[in-house]
This record gives structure tokens, C-alpha cells and sequence, in this order.
């Protein structure tokens, strides 16, 4: 059985004190959970920081983004190297705000899976439709496309998580309903088992992300398709992602 999955994205947000003050009144709180797997993703400058805290406990952690060369004449990339060399165990690849704000491509985002891959780490993609496209019924045609562009150059034996974060529910209070997510869960569940068939399929976390928090999280986590969540504005205060963490699958 593949463990629940509760990762905190904190965007660009605290710096290293902040940072700090998370871990020391985070880390008693999801002492007991032993059976779920508890990760964060800080900005690259405070990884630092959060390497220091976590790095020996049973929380992980890992980069938000990284290039897919490990050096090299690269100005204000992040090396995938120095990640796995300061303890990252998980990168995040695609995040709807890298495919937006900073024009990540599907072939790109393919070689950023391939490289954090071959370091033993394990990359999360994330896929998800635009408000317009699922007005439009394109939402399995976009997130079938992403997933397997994204796939493209994987190692499919190697770990590797997916992300489902519908665009209009980030950051925008909205949550897909149950039977949104348990849909498009279930289409990605479907296309990874084409892929790879269903035993590395089935081994493969799907999380959802877009609005989660406390009051919504335990009846997301019972949904069959929904291995874990990735959060946003609720994983930044100790208490609030203590509590998702908690929800039971
Ligand atoms: P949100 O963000 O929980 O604030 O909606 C989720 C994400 O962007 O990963």
C-alpha cells in the first residue's frame, strides 16, 4: 500500500526565520503519523533552512522547480544536483504558475522528469485545465495531453507522483467537488495504466491540489482515486496543514 501523500507548496512565500518557526511547531504535531508521507516545498532561497529542519525527520522535502542540466551556463536556474545534494527527496515539475508565468512547455517540463529521475528523486507533475477549457469539455483532452507529454522521456519503473490542481480551484477558495476530482483522477489513473499497465499504475500517487483545506480535506481523501493533496495557501501555518495531514484515506 503506497502511503498517503500531504505536500505543502509555499509558493513564494516566508523566508527563513518563518520558515524555522514552521518547523519547530509543525514537526510535534505530525509526530504520530507515521503512515502517511508528509513533504515541503519551500522557495529554492530558504531551501537552506528547511533542509537544516527536516533533513532526519520524518518529513520530506523537496525543490518547487529545477532546471534539467545539473550545471552549466544557466543564469538564476536551481541544479537538480545541488537539490538531491542538500536532501531533497521530491521536485515539483509544472506547476500551473510555471506553465504560466514563466511559458514551461510540456517538451521542457519531459526533461525536467527524465533529469530529477536519474537523480533518484522523485518529480510531481502537475497537470490541470483552465476554467475556459472545462467550460469548453476539454478537461480529459488537456490533462491526458499533459500527463503524457510530460511522461514522455520517464523513467516508468523509477518513482514518480502526479499532481491534479484544476486551475480556477488554485488559490481561488473554489475546490472541485468530489466527483470533479474523483473524475479526473480516475482519466489519469486510466492513461497511466496505458501507459505502464496497472501494477506501476497503480503504485503512482495521484494527489490533488486547487483549495484544499481542513473542512474539505476528509472528504476528498476518501474518494478512491485521491492519494494525497498538494496545498497551497492552507499549508502555511502549522495548524491548518497539521490538520489536512490528518484527514483520514
Ligand atoms: P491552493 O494552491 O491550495 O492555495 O489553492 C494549491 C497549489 O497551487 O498547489
Amino acid at each position: 500500500m503506497k502511503p498517503f501523500v500531504i505536500a505543502a507548496n509555499w509558493k513564494l512565500n516566508k523566508n527563513s526565520e518563518e520558515a524555522s518557526a514552521f518547523a519547530k511547531e509543525f514537526l510535534p504535531l505530525v509526530e504520530e503519523l507515521t503512515d502517511r508521507e508528509i513533504i515541503i516545498f519551500p522557495p529554492a532561497l530558504i531551501a537552506h533552512t528547511v533542509a537544516s529542519e527536516f533533513n532526519g525527520s520524518p518529513v520530506k522535502w523537496g525543490g518547487q522547480n529545477s532546471y534539467y542540466e545539473e550545471s552549466g551556463a544557466f543564469t538564476g536556474e536551481n541544479s537538480p544536483k545541488v537539490l538531491k545534494e542538500m536532501g531533497a527527496d521530491y521536485v515539483l515539475v509544472g506547476h500551473s504558475e510555471r506553465r504560466t508565468h514563466f511559458a514551461e512547455t510540456n517538451e521542457l517540463l519531459a526533461k525536467k522528469v527524465k533529469a530529477i529521475q536519474e537523480l533518484n528523486m522523485t518529480p510531481m507533475l502537475c497537470v490541470g485545465e483552465t476554467l475556459e477549457q472545462r467550460e469548453g469539455g476539454q478537461t480529459k483532452e488537456v490533462i491526458v495531453e499533459q500527463l503524457k507529454k510530460g511522461l514522455e522521456l520517464a523513467h516508468m519503473t523509477k518513482p514518480l507522483m502526479v499532481a491534479y490542481e484544476p486551475v480556477w480551484a488554485i488559490g481561488t477558495g473554489k475546490v472541485a467537488s468530489v466527483e470533479q476530482a474523483e473524475e479526473a483522477h480516475s482519466i489519469l489513473r486510466q492513461t497511466l495504466i496505458e501507459m505502464n499497465g496497472s501494477d506501476l499504475a497503480g503504485g503512482t500517487s495521484i494527489l490533488y491540489g486547487g483549495s484544499v483545506k481542513p473542512d474539505n480535506a476528509p472528504e476528498l481523501a476518501r474518494q478512491e482515486n485521491i492519494d494525497g493533496f498538494l496545498v497551497g495557501g492552507a499549508s502555511l501555518k502549522p495548524d491548518s496543514f497539521s490538520d489536512i495531514a490528518h484527514a483520514k484515506k
